[in-house]
């Protein structure tokens, strides 16, 4: 399994000390419980949840975003970007090999149902891992799998990622597939081995935000198409202001909110508001919400403060 390198969307969650946040009994979409009261003891811990931010540091952050506008990417490199975007995910994954993997223990805090499906009595059930990388869903999921019926299915649109977690040794063909697909597949075909409207949970963490925003509406309605009356679509991506976006410099600004890092992959910044709109023309928008979080380098005296969107739609019938 691949943890993404600090270079790269470091793969962000909710920090990995979840094991005390599921044994406290923590509820999905709380997102920790340390909270700074008092601005004094910021540096007594590496990390505070929950962090609100003023006006100042909201002006500060839209003053980078003006600097940014000022020098965006320049129209011949933005063709080339968006003309291919999987080569450089294929380069990626190409260049990246070894030492992925990341123990997300937060899926089961934030993301219990999934948890739920791989319950021995939980009766069929059908994941979809879409944008599945190595595999940093899938398999904590299939390794907590005691379910007979259980099948998990990665995919993305990057054949290097679809061959990495298939050579992987917690790769079970019993209970895994993993194919090449596109979230955005323009003509709505499906992934390989899954039915219209077959899936009960689709699990999107750190992808939806690799899409070029005029892609966003043919994505929901692929998910539209895969998804059972009832399923449900869990989703983790970057938040509008995170560390990462305000620390774009110049020639790398695609579009308002949309990047291109240093080695060719997209990303862009969600708001609420806007999720909301994406998601809200197709599923019943059962929980959105931000999980602001302040890192502190106790020894630099430095702040980051790190905003990444959690949501649960699901797919009710009209
Ligand atoms: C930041 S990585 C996240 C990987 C994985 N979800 C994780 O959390 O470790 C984004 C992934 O989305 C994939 N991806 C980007 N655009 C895609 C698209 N249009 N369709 C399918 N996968 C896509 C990339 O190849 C990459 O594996």
């Amino acid at each position: 399994m691949v943890e993404m390198p600090e270079t790269q969307p470091e793969v962000p969650g909710p920090v990995d000390t979840s094991v005390s946040r599921l044994e406290r009994g923590d509820t999905p979409f709380t997102f920790g419980q340390r909270n700074l009261v008092d601005e004094e003891q910021v540096w007594n811990h590496n990390a505070w949840d929950n962090v609100e931010w003023g006006e100042e540091q909201i002006t500060e952050a839209e003053e980078k975003l003006v600097k940014q506008r000022e020098a965006p990417v320049k129209p011949f490199d933005k063709k080339l970007f968006m003309s291919d975007p999987a080569k450089y995910w294929n380069q990626f994954y190409r260049n990246n090999r070894e030492n992925f993997f990341k123990d997300r223990k937060w899926l089961r805090v934030e993301f219990p149902s999934l948890y739920e499906a791989t319950r021995h009595d939980a009766g069929k059930r059908v994941i979809l891992e879409v944008g599945c990388g190595a595999g940093n869903t899938m398999f904590p999921v299939l390794e907590a799998n005691e379910n007979p019926d259980l099948m998990i299915t990665g995919v993305d649109f990057s054949n290097q990622a679809v061959k990495l977690v298939k050579e992987s040794k917690s790769f079970d063909p019993k209970h895994a597939h993993a194919a090449v697909w596109d979230l955005a597949e323009p003509s709505g075909a499906l992934p390989e081995g899954i039915e219209e409207h077959s899936v009960d949970i689709v699990v999107m963490i750190f992808v939806f935000s690799a899409l070029a925003p005029d892609q966003w509406e043919q994505a929901v309605r692929n998910l539209k198409k895969l998804l059972k009356p009832d399923g449900e679509i869990l989703f983790r991506d970057y938040g509008r202001y995170d560390l990462t976006q305000l620390r774009f410099k110049g020639g790398r600004l695609l579009d308002d909110n949309f990047y291109i890092r240093g080695d060719g992959t997209r990303v862009y910044f969600f708001t609420e508001e806007e999720l909301e709109q994406i998601f809200g023309k197709e599923f019943e928008v059962a929980k959105i919400a931000a999980d602001r979080r302040l890192l502190v380098n106790r020894l630099r005296k430095l702040k980051m403060y790190r905003i990444w969107m959690q949501a649960r739609f699901v797919n009710r019938l009209e």
